[in-house]
C-alpha cells in the first residue's frame, strides 16, 4: 500500500520537522492539495509553494488540483516538480479536452490522475481507463480535511478495480478522504493500493500513524 500524506493538514510553523518526519515515516508519496476557491470552497497553495517541497523532499510529489482551469496551471505545477498530476473529470466542460490533457502530461514524462467527486457516477471514468495511470476515488466531498469516509465509497473502489482488471490495467486505485486505521482496511480489501491520509496522519505521531494505514 502506498500511503500519500496530505500536507492540507500539516501544521505549516514546523513545516520542515514534519517533512522529516514524514521522510523517516513509511510515506513514499506527499499529497499535495490545490484549491482555487471555485471548484471548492477553500483556497491553498500553488507552483511556487510545491517548488519549496520540491526542494525540501525527495518524495514523491502528488499533486490533486481541485481547481477550475486544471489545463492551465498543468505545465506550472509540472514545471514546479509534480511527479503525478490529478484533475478532476468534472473540472473539464469539453470532455475530449480529458484525454488530451492526459496524453500532454504523459509527453512531460509525468503521471496523471483521474479524479471523481462522491456524487459524480463512477461510470463517467470508463471512456478513460487506459489513459490514465492513477484514478482518485474521493471519499470525502472535496474542499477539507478532517471529514468523515462515506462508506459508499468502497463499492465504488471494488467496481472501478473489477473493471481495471477486466482491462488488464493495474493502474494506481487511490482513495482520499477520511482515511484512518479502519477505513484504510476497508479501502485496502476493495481494491486501492494508495491512500491519502491528511489529518489521521498530521494530528498524531506521523510514523504511527502512517505505519498503521500500510
Ligand atoms: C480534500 C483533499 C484531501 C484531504 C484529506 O479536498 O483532497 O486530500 O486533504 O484530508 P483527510 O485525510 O483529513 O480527510
Ligand atoms: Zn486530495
Amino acid at each position: 500500500m502506498i500511503i500519500s500524506p496530505s500536507v492540507l493538514s500539516m501544521d505549516y510553523s514546523r513545516m520542515n520537522e514534519q517533512i522529516k518526519e514524514l521522510e523517516a515515516s513509511d510515506a513514499e508519496w506527499i499529497h499535495f492539495d490545490v484549491m482555487d476557491g471555485h471548484f471548492v470552497p477553500n483556497l491553498t497553495f500553488g507552483p511556487d509553494i510545491l517548488k519549496g517541497f520540491r526542494k525540501a523532499t525527495n518524495l514523491y510529489l502528488d499533486v490533486h488540483v481541485m481547481i477550475e482551469n486544471p489545463v492551465f496551471f498543468a505545465d506550472r505545477f509540472l514545471a514546479a516538480g509534480a511527479d503525478n498530476y490529478t484533475f478532476h473529470e468534472e473540472a473539464l466542460i469539453h470532455k475530449e479536452d480529458i484525454k488530451k490533457l492526459a496524453a500532454h502530461i504523459h509527453e512531460q514524462g509525468k503521471s496523471c490522475g483521474l479524479s471523481i467527486k462522491p456524487g459524480t457516477p463512477l461510470e463517467y471514468l470508463k471512456p478513460y481507463l487506459h489513459d490514465f495511470d492513477l484514478f482518485l476515488i474521493m471519499s470525502v466531498e472535496p474542499g477539507f480535511g478532517g471529514q468523515k469516509f462515506i462508506p459508499a465509497s468502497a463499492v465504488r473502489i471494488h467496481t472501478l478495480r473489477t473493471w481495471l482488471n477486466e482491462e488488464g490495467l493495474k493502474s494506481h486505485i487511490e482513495v482520499d478522504g477520511g482515511i484512518n486505521a479502519e477505513t484504510a482496511k476497508i479501502c485496502r480489501e476493495a481494491g486501492a493500493d494508495v491512500l491519502v491520509a491528511g489529518s489521521y496522519v498530521f494530528k498524531n505521531d506521523i510514523r504511527e500513524a502512517v505505519k498503521s494505514l500500510e
